[in-house]
């Protein structure tokens, strides 16, 4: 008669196994390891061990923004805060959808529009729209057809597909980042295999712009570099350069052959107004630079899951804008295809109509004024709670969604540990998560963690 076998999975031993089978008494049979067992009676036992062919795969880190959202989730306290991901909250600290999300959507409906295929380069009244919306419809460089622009999957695809194109096309390049940036932008280069260093930006004495610093690195970096730069409501900081500061840039990158490659991840959302905040990007157009900006809608339209946005391209002449677009397109078809058009019709609808893009204005401005609000409690909270003397002013000085409160990495988990305030390691917290109502609370955590943690 034939032995019997009992598979059993033993995978906490595995490894073990694995460097010691003898000792342990193991047989290979393929790729399954038994257990050489005693005969007893006429059953053979043997104990098949399902080694996993991904062994060698180790446990990834938690993404340090989107893992702080989880680790909310897991904490039971009533006071917790999460400040770590940059999503706006209503006061009520919900989730919000625009109006004018819904009436596109409505209208969507209404509609009965099919699910096709987009072509590569995505939705072209949603390409025409975001380009006019960016440089202003009436930018030279669009009426001249000057610009590249593909529709990707919101300002992370963008940015992929940009840094794809880099490589590709200036594989001796390298790209200069600020310091300290947004976590992802580093992610992106390393994967897209493109080398990358960082130029000073922030200065921790006055939790302001190192801009002397910043002006320095970009001179001293190779000729023809890419030059990242946050065009509004820099992440994680909050600290933008002046339109003087811009200027001054502008002139340092010309000379140097530099190539500006911006990310507007919050326009509209810094001041509120759409053109203020698009300043910088026009400013260098203007002054005739070719250059790279990654758009996203997450933000000002709340499309956060919808994954929209796209990558622009402004070449010096439509030729050269109709070969890049191409490659552009020949370097998404294997990444991703083409990308989803729900998110693209929204923004096509909203911008493309002249009274859904007024509301969404308005809306913008409500939203941006909800965070300013909150900003100027909570500074009036730090300023009259600390007896320390410290200026809290910074606070004030810094726009868009984040502030970079200057806690340390000690400070900030001191905040998570004590408070159950959930923000990034880096000290930056998310004042679209803050309520009028939560903001003494905040104030008193941090005052605390601030004089109470080295
Ligand atoms: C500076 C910056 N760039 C790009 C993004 C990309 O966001 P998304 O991929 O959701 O558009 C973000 C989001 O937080 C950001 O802060």
């Amino acid at each position: 008669m034939a032995s019997s076998v009992a598979p059993l999975a033993l995978s906490a031993s595995a490894a073990a196994i694995r460097e010691n089978p003898k000792r342990i008494g193991v047989g290979k049979r393929g790729d399954n390891l038994f257990f050489k067992g005693k005969a007893f009676g006429r059953v053979r036992m043997a104990v098949a061990v399902n080694v996993s062919r991904f062994e060698s795969v180790t446990m990834a880190p938690p993404d340090p923004i989107l893992g702080v959202s989880e680790a909310f989730k897991a904490d039971t306290s009533d006071v917790k805060l999460n400040l770590g991901v940059g999503a706006y909250r209503t006061e009520e600290l919900q989730p919000y959808v625009l109006n004018v999300v819904r009436k596109a959507e409505n209208l969507m409906l209404e509609r009965g529009e099919n699910k096709e295929y987009l072509p590569i380069e995505g939705l072209a009244a949603f390409n025409k729209v975001t380009a006019d919306l960016l440089f202003g419809a009436n930018n030279i460089v669009v009426q001249e057809g000057k610009v590249a622009t593909v529709q990707s999957l919101s300002g992370t695809g963008s940015l992929r597909l940009a840094a794809a194109f880099i490589q590709r096309y200036f594989p001796d390049a390298k790209v200069l980042i600020s310091s300290p940036t947004w976590g992802n932008h580093k992610n992106i280069f390393n994967d897209a295999r493109v080398p990358w260093s960082e130029y000073r930006y922030y200065d921790p004495r006055t939790v302001g712009l190192d801009f002397d610093g910043m002006l320095a690195d970009i001179k001293a970096a190779p000729d023809g570099s890419f030059v990242l730069l946050h065009g509004c409501a820099h992440n994680p900081t909050g600290i933008d350069p002046t339109p003087e500061q811009w200027n001054k840039l502008a002139d340092i990158i010309q000379d140097k052959n530099h190539i500006p490659f911006f990310d507007v991840a919050y326009q509209g959302f810094a001041s509120g107004s759409l053109d203020t905040d698009a300043y910088s990007v026009r400013l260098f157009v203007e002054r005739g630079l070719e250059l790279l900006v990654a758009q996203s809608y997450s933000k000002n339209l709340g499309l956060y899951a919808e994954r929209i946005g796209a990558i622009n391209v402004v070449c010096s002449s439509s030729d050269a804008a109709a070969r890049v677009k191409s490659q552009l397109k020949r370097l998404a078809r294997p990444m991703y295809s083409n990308p989803p058009v729900h998110g693209a019709r929204i923004v096509a609808n909203v911008v493309g109509d002249p009274t859904l893009f007024n509301e969404w204005k308005q809306e913008m401005e409500l939203m941006a004024g909800r965070i300013k609000n909150v900003r100027q409690r909570l500074f009036d909270y730090l300023s009259r709670k600390d007896k320390s003397g410290k200026d809290w002013s910074f606070i004030l000085k810094q726009i868009g969604m984040f502030s970079f409160t200057g806690l340390n990495k000690a400070q900030s988990e001191h905040m998570t540990n004590k408070w159950h305030v959930y923000m990034t390691k880096d000290g930056r917290i998310s004042l679209a998560g803050l309520s009028l109502s939560k903001c003494e609370y905040l104030a008193d955590a941090i005052i605390d963690s601030f004089h109470n943690v080295s």
